[in-house]
């Protein structure tokens, strides 16, 4: 079958988006489909997103809609908005939605966006999936539509475009595991000096980013996370339970970057950032460690830290060979 054609929605497509969101709604039972009374705009939604600034795609393919997206423009921040994203059960799993997606949010870059938002009904858990496995985490509060469906929506956000690194709540860093899953997995895989030895279970990976999140709401651990191009690519943490007589330190861990998004400045932003939080925290003293002769001893070396010393042969490689472990610490203003 000839992949689907992605183009330009218009208002004579009515019958076939109407036909795709109805169909998708009725997978989940309490959604309530109602044209005209809730919906109406659906029978001229090209016009409809164009006289907002806007742009409609429909996925075609022998003549029937089987994909559809919107993007437009928000009032704030340069942000643009992901609306209507659907996909028709048959064409699940082929990567339309990735391609529709793909669209929308590069016509949103082309046209100044700095950030990307969109609103999810909270019970379509495949959607969260699948826009959390696109770098978009939890922001802000939900929403409540007050409709026939009774919606509750989830806010999802991330930044559009270039090298960007925001702290996590809770919510958020709790709906950035599955994207954290994938990079502690990928950097393990590819010799990180981050505790874990590969091949790297996927339950284990879940259930540390899962401690993660529990030490984020407990206001135990600050979370950053960066994305490059809009994809969620990596993360540092700042541990605050130090002593009690090490008020000022923080200990710096788990700074990792996707293999594939190295060398791009992620992790030299990713620090200066966890320093700024530090020193917003009163805490001036930074420490950490790692393993010798990797690039995160070159880039702390680079980057002002202080080595303290050495323990050789502390730790295994990825070989189970052991080795040196190197001691850094770094005083911000
Ligand atoms: C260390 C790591 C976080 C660097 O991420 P990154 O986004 O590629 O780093 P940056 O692009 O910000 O690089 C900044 C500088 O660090 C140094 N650096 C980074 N990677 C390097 C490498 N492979 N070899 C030598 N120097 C390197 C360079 O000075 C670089 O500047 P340059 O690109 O202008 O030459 C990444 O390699 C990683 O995730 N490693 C595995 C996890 C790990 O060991 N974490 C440390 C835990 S303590």
């Amino acid at each position: 079958m000839a992949s689907p054609l992605i183009r330009e929605g218009r208002d004579s497509d009515a019958a076939g988006f109407i036909a795709l969101i109805s169909g998708c709604w009725a997978e989940y039972p309490g959604c309530v489909f109602d044209l005209d009374g809730e919906l109406p705009e659906l029978r001229h939604l090209a016009s409809w997103f164009a006289g907002q600034g806007g742009t409609l795609w429909a996925a075609e393919q022998d003549g029937a809609v089987i994909g559809m997206v919107a993007t437009r423009p928000m009032r704030q921040d340069e942000a643009w908005e992901i609306c209507r994203l659907y996909v028709s059960a048959a064409a699940r799993g082929t990567g339309l939605a990735h391609r529709l997606l793909d669209t929308a949010e590069a016509h949103a870059r082309a046209n100044g966006a700095q950030r990307m938002v969109l609103w999810t009904d909270t019970r379509f858990e495949a959607a969260h999936a699948f826009y959390e496995k696109r770098g978009y985490v939890r922001q802000g509060a939900i929403r409540i539509l007050d409709d026939l469906s009774k919606s509750l929506e989830f806010r999802y956000a991330k930044p559009a475009r270039g090298v960007v690194v925001e702290a996590l709540d809770a919510a958020a860093a709790a709906s950035a595991e599955r994207r954290l899953v994938a990079i502690l997995t990928a950097c393990v895989a590819a010799g990180a000096s981050v505790s874990f030895l590969p091949p790297l279970d996927p339950a284990t990976a879940r259930a540390y980013w899962k401690g993660v999140s529990q030490q984020v709401a407990a206001g135990r651990i600050v979370l950053l996370v960066g994305w490059v191009e809009g994809e969620l690519a990596g993360t540092v943490q700042l541990d605050l339970e130090t002593q009690p007589n090490q008020p000022r330190r923080v200990e710096v861990q788990k700074l990792l970057v996707d293999p594939r998004f190295r060398r791009r400045g992620l992790a030299t932003e990713l620090m200066r950032r966890a320093e700024q939080a530090a020193a917003r925290l009163g805490r001036r003293l930074l420490t950490l460690d790692t393993r010798e002769g990797t690039a995160a001893a070159s880039l702390y070396r680079t980057d002002g830290w202080h080595e303290a010393g050495r323990i050789p042969e502390l730790e295994l490689d990825e070989a189970g060979v052991e080795r040196d472990v190197v001691f850094f610490w770094k005083r911000v203003a």
